[in-house]
C-alpha cells in the first residue's frame, strides 16, 4: 500500500477474524482476561504480547497508532488522552530537572501555558526563539537542551518554519526535533522527511474532523538514534529495547503510571476520522484560501493572514513544504476589538468556540478567550491582537462561508 489515501483506509486494522466485521471494533473493555493464571504471568513478564488493562493499551487504541504510524510512515506511535497530553508526554519523557527546550515563540496558547507553568516549576527552562529565524534556533541550544519544539503551522500565528533547516539544527547538536503538526495534519506535511524526530497531534482537531472527541497522538518518526540521547533514562531503554525505547518510556514510565490514555470510543472516532482525511483536508485548504482571497479585499477588513496569500512572508517556505496547500485556518483583523467581537456575534453559519479542524466552520477571539490570562507581550508575539478573529475554515459551501462573513461585516 503506498498512497495515503489507500492507507488511510484499509492501515491499522484487518476484518475482525472472529465475525468478519469489517468496521473497526470497539473494545470498550479495560481488562482482557486469560484461561491460566500462567497466561497472564507470561504476558506481566513480558514474555509474550497480550492485552492487559486499557490504561497500558488496548487493541481498538492500537489500530489508530498503526493507522497514524503507517500515515506519518514512521516508526511507531503512542495514542494519549489529548494534544496537551501528548505534548506532556513527549516533554517529559524527554527532559528532567535542569534540562533546557528550544521552543518557537509563536505556539499555541495551552502549549506556552504548560511550558511557562508546570514544566519550569518541575525546573525545566524554556527558551524560546522565533519561529522562522533558523540561526536563533542553533544559538539556544546548550549542553543541556533535550528538545527544540515548533508547530508546524503556528496556531494562531500561522507562521511556517523551515522545518528541514530546524531539524539539521537539531541533528547538528544531537537534539530531537518535536514537530506539533496538528495544523498540518500528515496529509500536508511528513515530519520524517524534514527530519523530525517526532511528530505530535491533537487528535481532536483534522484527524477526527468533526469535534467529537478529544485525543492526541505521538508518533516517533524513526530518525533519532535513543542510544546516543544525552537523557540517562533513554539510553538504558535503548540498550533494552533498541529503536522502541521513546515509545517504551513514554509508554511504561508516563502513560501507564499518570493514566493520560486514550479511550477506545476515542480511538474509535480519530480512526474513522482519518479515513477521510485527505478529502477534507483538500476542501479545508481550497475553502480557506477563497475565503481568505475574499476578505482580502473586503473594505471592512483590516488585514488578512494565511500563508496561501501570495504577500505572506512565510508563503514561500509554505508552498514548498505543503506542496501548494496551506491549511484549513486564517485569521482576520477588523481594526478595534469591538469590531472583532460584533463580526463573530453576528455571523449564523460560522460557530463561535475554542476548537479547530472542524468540518463546521469555526470562529474564536483568542484575545479574550485562549490568551486571555497571557502577558501582553507574550500575546503580541504569539500572533495575537485584540481585533483579531480565528476563523478554521471548515467544509460547507464556499459561496454559504462567504456570505455569512459579508452578513455580519455589514453589521460591523
Ligand atoms: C497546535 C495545537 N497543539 C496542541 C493542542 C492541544 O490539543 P488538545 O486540545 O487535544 O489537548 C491544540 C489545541 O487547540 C493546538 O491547536
Amino acid at each position: 500500500m503506498s498512497g495515503f489515501e489507500t492507507k488511510a483506509i484499509h492501515e491499522g486494522a484487518t476484518p475482525d477474524a472472529a465475525t468478519g466485521a469489517v468496521a473497526l471494533p470497539l473494545y470498550e473493555s479495560a481488562a482482557f482476561a486469560y484461561p491460566t493464571a500462567e497466561g497472564l504471568a507470561s504476558v506481566f513478564a513480558g514474555k509474550e504480547f497480550g492485552y492487559v488493562y486499557s490504561r497500558i493499551a488496548n487493541p481498538t487504541v492500537t489500530a489508530f497508532e498503526r493507522k497514524m504510524t503507517a500515515l506519518e510512515e514512521g516508526f511507531g506511535s503512542l495514542a494519549v488522552s489529548s494534544g496537551m497530553a501528548a505534548i506532556a508526554t513527549a516533554v517529559f519523557a524527554l527532559a528532567i530537572p535542569g534540562d533546557e527546550i528550544v521552543a518557537s515563540k509563536s505556539l499555541f496558547g495551552g502549549t506556552l501555558s504548560f511550558f511557562n507553568g508546570l514544566v519550569k516549576r518541575q525546573g525545566i527552562v524554556t527558551v524560546y526563539v522565533d519561529a522562522t529565524d533558523i540561526a536563533a534556533y542553533a544559538a539556544a541550544v546548550t549542553e543541556r537542551t533535550r528538545l527544540i519544539f515548533v508547530e508546524t503551522i503556528g496556531n494562531p500565528k500561522l507562521d511556517v518554519p523551515d522545518i528541514a533547516s530546524i531539524a539539521n539544527v537539531a541533528r547538528a547538536h544531537n537534539v530531537p526535533l518535536v514537530v506539533d503538526g496538528t495544523l498540518s495534519t500528515p496529509y500536508l506535511f511528513k515530519a520524517k522527511d524534514a527530519g523530525a524526530a517526532l511528530v505530535i497531534h491533537s487528535a481532536t482537531k483534522y484527524i477526527t474532523g468533526n469535534g467529537t472527541a478529544i485525543g492526541g497522538v505521538i508518533v516517533d518518526c524513526g530518525t533519532y538514534d535513543w542510544g546516543k540521547s544525552p537523557n540517562a533514562t533513554l539510553r538504558t531503554s535503548a540498550a533494552k529495547a533498541g529503536a522502541s525505547a521513546f515509545l517504551s518510556v513514554a509508554r511504561k514510565e508516563i502513560v501507564t503510571n499518570t493514566g493520560n490514555c486514550l479511550s477506545p470510543l476515542n480511538a474509535f472516532l480519530h480512526y474513522l476520522g482519518l479515513e477521510t482525511l485527505a478529502l477534507r483536508m483538500e476542501r479545508h485548504c481550497g475553502n480557506a484560501q477563497l475565503l481568505a482571497d475574499h476578505l482580502s479585499r473586503h473594505s471592512k477588513v483590516t488585514s488578512v493572514n494565511y500563508p496561501g496569500l501570495a504577500s505572506n512572508p512565510d508563503h514561500n517556505v509554505a508552498d514548498r513544504q505543503f506542496n501548494g496547500r496551506f491549511g484549513g485556518v486564517v485569521t482576520v483583523t477588523l481594526g478595534t476589538s469591538d469590531a472583532a467581537r460584533a463580526c463573530i456575534n453576528n455571523l449564523r453559519l460560522a460557530k463561535n468556540l475554542a476548537n479547530v479542524g472542524d468540518a463546521k466552520t469555526l470562529v474564536i477571539h483568542p484575545a479574550s478567550t485562549i490568551y486571555r490570562d497571557t502577558p501582553a507581550e507574550e500575546m503580541r508575539t504569539a500572533g495575537v491582537s485584540d481585533d483579531m478573529i480565528r476563523v478554521s475554515v471548515g467544509i460547507e459551501t464556499i459561496d454559504d462561508i462567504i456570505a455569512d462573513f459579508d452578513a455580519a461585516l455589514t453589521k460591523v
